[in-house]
């Protein structure tokens, strides 16, 4: 268990009672942190926004956010992220660190070693900002789906230390503090909307904390995550209206043929991804209109000319995962 948490385990579609869990967990996080400074590694999710806006209550100006710029994020994120919580009265931090994680993800083409290293960078850069800060404890998002996955061996779920055997304070120098991790997404979406936080993050789609690096098969490079994010942008405007649980797209390591000019060309193949669940742990492809997937499709190639494929999705969760590596 982490930092002095209680359990008190909810089931899959369990109702939470919102009002006791939120006073519980303000009491824990007092008691747990004292008068010592916390960091909260927000990532402008449902969850990691969730728990900053619980200890922002709960501890007030022991409380420092940041918002790590890996390069992974979708367009305009730092800035959105920063302009939510501005509005909510908690000042967050930006810190730039592209370089770095795209340095520790050169060459790297199998799913569970990028993983891997992205967590290590990902606790690094925290380790190093808990130092700076002066802070005892690193408050993360956490929810019980992501345990029970990574405990399961289904991923390396990139904020998973603990509960798989890793002693954070040993390896990076914190405590780790999750107070959402006896919930599942659902239950999450209750608490935010009860904290007060804006529609645009309650009913937020998932986004993985490895960021674009889970939707890029093969080598995590910038050029392949701007292709990746350009046609998750176009995705996820397209798809919105139909309330998906996750929608988004995904480059390809092979490449497709294509013709241009009457000539032949091999450019990049996109798949598009959306699925309809309600904790992540199983989730069944969106019956996507035949018309929004054809306009979905022409944006793609008209916007994107080094793409000549665009294909959708039917598998299930199980036997596919949601995202792709
Ligand atoms: P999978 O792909 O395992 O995903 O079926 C289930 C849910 O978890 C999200 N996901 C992650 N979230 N860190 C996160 O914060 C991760 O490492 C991670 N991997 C997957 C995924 O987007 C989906 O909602």
């Amino acid at each position: 268990m982490d930092a002095g948490q209680q359990e008190n385990s909810h089931e899959r579609g369990e109702r939470v009672n919102v009002k006791a869990f939120i006073e519980r967990k303000t009491a824990e996080i007092q008691r747990t942190t004292g008068r010592q400074k916390v960091i909260s590694a927000l990532s402008g999710g449902v969850d990691s926004s969730t728990c900053t806006v619980l200890a922002a209550r709960a501890i007030g100006a022991n409380l420092k956010c940041i918002f790590i710029d890996d390069g992974l994020m979708r367009e305009q994120e730092p800035e959105r992220v920063r302009e939510i919580f501005r509005d909510l009265g908690i000042r967050v931090e930006v810190v730039k660190a592209q370089r770095e994680f795209f340095a520790a993800l050169k060459g790297k083409a199998d799913p569970e070693e990028k993983r891997k290293a992205f967590r290590h960078m990902f606790y690094s850069v925290f380790g190093r900002e808990v130092f700076k800060g002066q802070a005892r404890f690193l408050l993360q998002g956490t929810i019980k789906a992501d345990i029970l996955e990574t405990k399961g061996g289904v991923k390396t779920q990139h904020n998973i230390l603990e509960q798989i055997g890793i002693d954070p304070e040993k390896g990076y120098g914190f405590k780790v503090i999750e107070p959402l991790k006896d919930l599942f997404k659902d239950q999450v979406r209750v608490v935010a909307k009860a904290l007060g936080l804006p529609r645009e993050i309650y009913s937020r789609m998932p986004f993985p904390g490895p960021g674009l690096a889970t939707r890029v098969v093969g080598e995590v490079t910038r050029p392949r995550v701007a292709v990746v994010r350009k046609a998750t942008q176009i995705v996820e405007e397209e798809i919105a209206r139909l309330k998906p649980f996750q929608a988004f797209a995904v480059l390809l390591s092979d490449r497709g043929t294509g013709v241009e000019k009457g000539r032949r060309k091999f450019g990049d193949i996109i798949v598009i991804r959306s699925v309809d669940s309600k904790d992540a742990l199983t989730a069944k492809p969106t019956r996507i209109p035949w018309t929004v997937l054809e306009k979905i499709t022409k944006r793609i190639i008209k916007e994107m000319p080094q793409v000549t494929r665009v294909a959708y999705e039917l598998t299930p969760k199980p036997p596919a995962t949601i995202e792709y590596i």
